[in-house]
């Protein structure tokens, strides 16, 4: 399995290189990549398998092919469809059954906290859990990795909607990934 995590990281690096070059070099779009050895590690310290597990603007898709190769059940939601297109051939490339859909992972109806203004950062469209046929409390793993003003939306979404005792991943670009129960930090024995 880390041979296979390897090329797909490297995978998901050049995606990302070219992403930047051909897109992000033109106009400002959201999609940075994580530090995909912070997350690998922190799967690994969480993984069950069979556990559902959601990516939260799921871009190339690296994160949730991760955690299906991990023995998570793994899915996407991205508002982006060209990147979902970019997703779901990598995911065929590595024979991943990780799951992409084009849609918003805000839940139908959510009042985003601090008004309904527009973000750059996390965009409005349909919501994408109908397509997947799960809502939000269906999963045990959620990540996501928040612009800095960003997180506390993703803490709320996980309080309205999410299970009491899921687990939210969160990449943040100081601190490493962090990861909460019921809006606590949780932390693991080194
Ligand atoms: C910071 S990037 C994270 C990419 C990927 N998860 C990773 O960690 O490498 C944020 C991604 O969220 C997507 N996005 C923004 N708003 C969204 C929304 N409401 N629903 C789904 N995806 C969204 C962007 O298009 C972008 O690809």
């Amino acid at each position: 399995m880390q041979a296979r995590l390897d090329a797909l990281c490297a995978e998901g690096w050049s995606i990302w290189e070219r992403f930047e070059r051909t897109v992000r070099d033109r106009d400002f779009h959201s999609f940075v990549a994580a530090d995909y050895d912070a997350v690998r590690s922190a799967l690994l310290t969480h993984r069950t398998p069979g556990a559902r597990f959601l990516e939260w603007g799921s871009a190339s898709g690296v994160i949730a092919i991760m955690a299906d190769m991990m023995g998570f059940e793994a899915y996407g939601i991205e508002l982006d469809a060209a990147l979902v297109t970019t997703a779901r051939a990598l995911a065929m490339r590595f024979d991943s059954r990780a799951q992409f859909v084009t849609g918003s992972f805000l839940p139908t109806g959510y009042k985003r906290l601090g008004g309904d203004g527009e973000s750059d950062t996390i965009g409005d469209g349909p919501s994408g859990y109908l397509q997947l046929g799960r809502s939000l409390d269906d999963f045990d793993v959620v990540f996501g990795y928040p612009w800095d003003d960003d997180a506390p939306l993703m803490h709320d979404l996980m309080r309205q909607y999410g299970r009491p005792d899921a687990l939210l991943l969160l990449n943040d670009t100081e601190r490493g990934v962090r990861a909460f129960r019921g809006g606590r930090e949780v932390t693991t024995p080194q």
